[in-house]
């Protein structure tokens, strides 16, 4: 295929930052041994030779070696922002200057910026897009149509991502391959969960500096986030309040030792709240008006709606900046909110997203989606699909050997045993 070269090369705060983001990159790479093997194959083998690829992704330490893998592949690859506060601006620099990858990307880039970024990549004429809550995919939907021709098929990681496809697909538009990363275990069970357990928690502890034990912390959600979140807070000795709508989650949270309740009993009692439920206004202007002088408000869910903070402002008498990524509004009573990160992802705001272990399975898992559509060019129906199985256990496999575990496996007569339905009581 031939190249549609992109027209500006790069667009990044700082190509000077490049060092520190070097010396980060390395550093992430020790706790990714399972994607640098993928790479160390995709450079012999170059899976995505002559084909352009748009990742449009958290621009972070682990991100760069999903990108570096990659374009060890052959893939002519270009990176954008998948939200307009977790840049790494470091990481964009190194990306530039010492591997040659164009990063459209800048950390608190305002909402024009991350659109002309999403167009920027789409220009590039993508043949495969990973994308990270499916805004480049909806873009494309929406106003290139003429350019689907040019994609083999996208990759999603993301659940809010999920949720945008699957609407995509009943409205009868998704009209490619869409490889659902989110779905496979060595990706929701350890970057939903330990991943964003501890890095919302990371990011509340940067921003703030408070003691989580003893605080009251309410999690809106009960999905793998949330769990990850609530596991996470009553670690550090929390008390924590779990507010669902879905009946099973919630008996779930419940019998794992949480108080259940609606919102509006819980933003009496919180000291610190946290979204993880990828809908909107979860906390809004009748919760803000009962909560405790101080209460932190936070978010860690894909996108910034899951605050009302266009209410919360319209309320408040005065907002001011009291630490980095951190403001107080002062409401009309003399109580205030405390909002960390503007309602976007906490953990990507104020800290630096997942660590590198949990993302080195999640972009294992993005790096063979990608080869897994090219190796099956024009054979996958439109619509969402899952990483095969044996990819995921292969996974798993390598994850579980790189931190040195081994486990057992089934004898003869067990297999045996498994296959069979004659034998019972
Ligand atoms: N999403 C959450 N954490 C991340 C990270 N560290 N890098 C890329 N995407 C992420």
């Amino acid at each position: 295929m031939v190249a549609a070269p992109v027209k500006q090369k790069y667009d990044i705060k700082d190509i000077n930052l490049a060092p520190l983001g070097h010396q980060r990159i390395e550093w992430a790479g020790r706790e990714m041994p399972v994607l640098k093997q993928i790479r160390e194959r995709f450079a012999q083998e170059k899976p995505f030779a002559g084909l352009r690829l748009v990742a449009c992704c958290h621009v972070t330490t682990e991100t760069a070696h999903l990108a570096i893998a990659l374009k060890a592949g052959g893939a002519d690859a270009v990176l954008i922002a998948s939200n307009p506060l977790s840049t790494q601006d470091d990481v964009a620099a190194c990306l530039v200057a010492n591997y040659d990858i164009p990063v459209f990307a800048i950390k608190g880039e305002d909402n024009d910026t991350y659109h002309r970024h999403v167009q920027t990549a789409l220009d590039h004429r993508p043949n495969i897009i990973i994308d990270d809550g499916s805004d480049v995919v909806a873009t494309l939907v929406k106003e290139r149509q003429h350019q689907i021709a040019d994609l083999i098929g996208t990759t999603e990681e993301t659940t809010t991502g999920i949720v945008r496809l699957q609407a995509m697909f009943k409205d009868g538009v998704l009209s490619f391959p869409a490889m659902n990363v989110n779905d496979a275990d060595t990706k929701h069970f350890f970057d939903n969960r330990y991943g964003t357990g501890q890095s919302t928690l990371d990011g509340i502890i940067r921003a703030t500096n408070i003691l989580l034990a003893g605080k009251t912390i309410v999690v809106a959600g009960y999905g793998w986030c949330g769990k990850g979140v609530a596991m996470r807070a009553q670690g550090l000795g929390a008390n924590v309040i779990v507010t669902e709508i879905n009946p099973v989650p919630a008996i779930e949270a419940a019998m794992d030792g949480f108080r259940v309740m609606p919102m509006a009993e819980a933003a009496k009692e919180g000291d610190i709240f946290i979204t993880v439920t990828g809908n909107k206004h979860v906390i809004r202007a009748e919760h803000f008006a009962s909560m405790k002088d101080g209460a932190i408000v936070c978010n860690s869910g894909h996108f910034d709606i899951e605050i009302d903070l266009k209410s919360l402002a319209s309320q408040a008498t005065e907002v001011k900046d009291v630490r980095n990524f951190t403001q107080q509004y002062t409401l009309p009573s003399g109580k205030s909110v405390i909002v960390i990160g503007e309602g976007r992802l906490v953990n990507l705001a104020a800290a630096e997203g997942h660590p590198s272990a949990v993302m080195d399975m999640s972009f294992a898992n993005q790096a063979l989606a990608c080869e897994y559509l090219v190796k099956n060019k024009g054979q996958l129906q439109p619509g969402l699909h899952s990483i095969p199985r044996e990819v995921d256990q292969e996974i798993a496999r390598l994850k579980l050997q790189a931190m040195s575990i081994q486990i057992d496996s089934l004898t003869p007569e067990q297999v045996e045993y498994i296959n069979s339905w004659t034998s019972g009581t």
